[in-house]
């Protein structure tokens, strides 16, 4: 049983998910709710070696499923480690990217089988599914012009082409759009003011609903 919020982020890359993340973060702890921020695949120290090999632009050699089960353990240790325990101490809890990813980019982008994806994502978490799920909406060619634009390093997942990308935004919108429920679009093709507005008026619902608990 749970009594915090979860709320997860989710974007294809360069998307700006970072910047609106932290930006949200410094708006949730300035109004005083008690938030725990973190990330995948990364968010606990045996995630993070993790996310080190599963990132390292070496590893040309990675076979789909090794990738897939490498995200998941990093993501099982998350939820146990981090995510369980403050959602249960009452927390809010926004989480750059959860298994939303794995569908869109494994499934969707690599063309993986949904259904085997779905079956070692409810092993991994035992269940936990997102209260909310913000999802930060961009073309692939505007969002990889500004992953390039920032200088930032390139992981193996960015190095894929363009229609591995295409793919990856159609997986999001699907999966949007079968649980309107969970899932908010948000354009990010506008001003990063804007974006941020936007996620902030998205929350509005949920937040009321936490402070009332
Ligand atoms: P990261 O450097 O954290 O970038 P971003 O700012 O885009 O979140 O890289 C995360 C990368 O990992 C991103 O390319 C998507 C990929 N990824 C997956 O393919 N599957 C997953 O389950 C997760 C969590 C991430």
């Amino acid at each position: 049983m749970t009594t915090g919020l979860f709320i997860t982020l989710e974007g294809p890359d360069g998307s700006g998910k970072t910047t609106q993340a932290r930006l949200l973060a410094e708006w949730l702890t300035a109004q005083g709710y008690p938030l725990v921020t973190t990330r995948e695949p990364g968010g606990t120290r045996i995630g993070e070696a993790i996310r080190a090999v599963v990132h390292d632009c070496a590893h040309t050699e990675m076979a789909p499923q090794a990738e897939i089960l490498l995200y998941s353990a990093a993501r099982a240790q998350h939820v146990a480690e981090v995510i369980r325990p403050a959602l249960a101490a009452g927390k809010l809890v926004l989480c750059d990217r959860y298994f939303d990813s794995t569908y869109a980019y494994q499934g969707y982008g690599r063309g993986l089988p949904l259904d085997s994806l779905r079956m070692i994502t409810h092993f991994a978490v035992q269940g936990l599914i997102p209260d909310l799920t913000l999802y930060l909406d961009i073309s692939p060619e505007v969002g990889l012009q500004r992953r390039a634009r920032s200088g930032g390093e390139l992981n193996r997942l960015d190095r894929e082409a363009l229609a591995f990308h295409e793919r990856v935004r159609a997986g999001y919108l699907a999966l949007a759009a079968a649980e309107p429920a969970r899932w908010r679009i948000i354009d990010a093709d506008r001003p990063p003011e804007d974006v941020q507005q936007a996620l902030r008026a998205a929350l509005t619902t949920n937040l009321h609903e936490f402070t009332r608990i």
